[in-house]
């Protein structure tokens, strides 16, 4: 299986509809992260400039229906600011009102259609839904990737309900090269980083990474599930006490597989989860019934910052502790300084993702030294749990002999 290549489509005079993930956050009405917004400019730029109509299509939020607040008009002006050139805007993206505005359109101009989620058939996958949105284009660009987990009609029915031939953009297509270059052809030794809070959305993922790296290292409130699955006082800090036997077969199995599980060895405790709560650093051992783990300490960076400095590739969602309160946001920013010097000095490929690891990564200052950090949430952690993608499925090809594909 292989994707078609960009770099070898005519699409000179052709519509290019184009899958974008314009999820973006908003507030009055504006765009307040344009993130996602200047990750699918080079596409739309590069389609434009060869002479495509470049006919854009998204959702934003979850509207139960149309929902003035959620259209995507204001977000047409924030693409055509940071794309320097007019983006027009249509008030649905099926219809009379979608027909006319592509009919109208000139090689190399761009248009916006409505939210996708306006209509009830686009989360249903329908097929006749899918065919309408198809019939505006003469190929299909996906670079959403972070929508890729959806099997939504704007996603996978337009290629699968039409023939459409459906070409990864420029981000999916670094998505998907890091996502080979972290899991299929990694230099060894691979390591991973999974914090955050909670086990219970992360099983699937550790299970899986267990079988492709040589070392787990586990931070976050989902560290505490682990130490008191060996043993460890916890005090009051975050637990999921029904995951304590899951803990312990992740434990058992990493054992079996010979694979290296670390886990911290001190932390950083208070007694309330607030900004600047007078805190102490105590070894995993001496957590006392009061405390409550919000950090590891400066014996587990350490610890770590060793782990990496003998990992060649690295994989990381989730961080260390509450790093939006001060100062328990010291263990995942020097974890995450340590990643970008080795990164940057070419000892180490990282790969980072996820809603909350790159807020993290921004507020460490670090994200543009990474090798690549994904933007997006549930499809980051369900490629990395060893999903193929509906969105990512949709676009592979079977090799035919004297297609130039990728
Ligand atoms: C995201 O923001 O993660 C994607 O756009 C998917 O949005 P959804 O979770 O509402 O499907």
């Amino acid at each position: 299986m292989s994707f078609r290549s960009l770099d070898n489509a005519d699409v000179k005079g052709k519509r290019a509809l184009v899958r974008v993930d314009l999820n973006v956050p908003m507030q009055d009405g504006k765009v307040t992260d344009t993130t996602r917004i200047a990750e699918v400019a080079p596409t739309i730029v590069e389609l434009a400039d060869k002479g495509a109509k470049v006919v854009l299509l998204s959702h934003l939020g979850r509207p139960k229906g149309p929902d003035p607040m959620l259209s995507l008009r204001p977000v047409t002006a924030e693409i055509a600011r940071i794309i320097k050139r007019p983006v027009a805007f249509a008030g649905d993206c099926i219809g009379p009102m979608a027909q006319t505005a592509v009919a109208a359109m000139k090689n190399g101009e761009v248009l916006c259609l409505e939210n996708t989620r306006f209509h009830p058939e686009e989360e249903k996958n329908d097929a006749h839904f899918g065919k309408q949105l198809a019939a505006l284009g003469d190929i299909f660009v996906e670079d959403a990737f972070s929508a890729a987990h959806r099997e939504h009609a704007s996603i996978v029915a337009v290629v699968t309900a039409s023939k459409l031939p459906a070409y990864p953009g420029r981000a999916m297509k670094a998505e998907l090269d890091a996502l080979a270059k972290a899991f299929e052809t990694p230099e060894h030794p691979v390591a991973a980083i999974v914090g955050g809070a909670k086990i219970s959305t992360k099983l699937d993922l550790l299970g899986h990474l267990l079988l492709k790296v040589e070392t787990l290292i586990i931070g976050g409130g989902m560290a505490n599930t682990f130490l008191k699955a060996q043993g460890k006082p916890i005090g009051k800090s975050l637990c999921e006490d029904e995951l304590v036997p899951n803990a312990r077969d992740i434990l058992a199995k990493a054992k079996s597989l010979s694979r290296e599980i670390v886990l911290p060895v001190d932390a950083v405790v208070a007694q309330k989860l607030e900004t600047h709560a007078p805190s102490r650093v105590v070894s995993v051992d001496h957590v006392g019934p009061d405390d409550m783990m919000l950090d590891i300490g400066p014996r587990s960076i350490a610890q770590v910052v060793s782990v990496l400095a003998r990992t060649k590739t690295l994989v990381w969602n989730g961080p260390f502790g509450a790093f939006e309160h001060e100062p328990f946001d010291v263990g995942t920013t020097s974890v995450a300084e340590a990643v970008a010097e080795l990164t940057a000095s070419g000892r180490l490929v990282s790969f980072a993702g996820g809603g909350d690891t790159v807020a993290a990564l921004n507020v460490a200052g670090v994200t543009e030294r990474l090798t690549h950090v994904s933007t997006a949430g549930g499809a980051f952690l369900e490629s990395l749990e060893g999903k193929t993608l509906p969105g990512v499925q949709v676009l592979m090809v079977t090799e035919t002999p004297g297609t130039a594909r990728e």
